[in-house]
């Protein structure tokens, strides 16, 4: 009796569990697009002076204001990092940064972002 319900609750688990793993997987294919947020964290170190701290404005080559990014979607920071990267947008020290930028970095990096709140 007892080791009945044991078997039962388990098949029970085991079934929650495996339709969690697939929203899961579902769900992960469908934000990505290549981009891994995890990964995007170990790219960011040089971003942040600049973009982490709410309404900062940096000195060089002038005074500019900073946008925030965490949060965007990630199709638009993607977007933004690509044009800086063509020369279709530009701004001196995005221009540099998102050159040296790899497609694959920049997916991550927008995976990363606009998870973060
Ligand atoms: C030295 C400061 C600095 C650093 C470092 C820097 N940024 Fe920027 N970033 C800026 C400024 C200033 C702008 C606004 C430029 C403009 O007006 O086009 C900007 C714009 C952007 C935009 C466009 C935002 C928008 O709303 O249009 C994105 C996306 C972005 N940066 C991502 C990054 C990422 C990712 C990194 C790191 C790989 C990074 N930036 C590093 C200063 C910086």
């Amino acid at each position: 009796m007892k080791l009945r319900t044991t078997v039962l609750r388990k098949a029970g688990l085991l079934a929650v569990l495996l339709s969690c793993a697939g929203a899961g997987a579902a769900h992960a294919a469908d934000a990505a697009q290549g981009g891994n947020a995890q990964a995007g964290r170990d790219k960011v170190s040089m971003c942040i002076g600049c973009h982490g701290i709410a309404d900062y404005k940096t000195a060089f080559p002038e005074v500019y204001r900073v946008p925030m990014i965490a949060g965007q979607n990630a199709k638009y920071i993607e977007n933004a990092l690509n044009a800086y990267k063509k020369g279709e947008r530009s701004h001196p020290t995005m221009d540099a940064v998102a050159g040296s930028l790899s497609d694959q970095d920049i997916a991550d990096i927008a995976a990363y972002y606009a998870n973060l709140k």
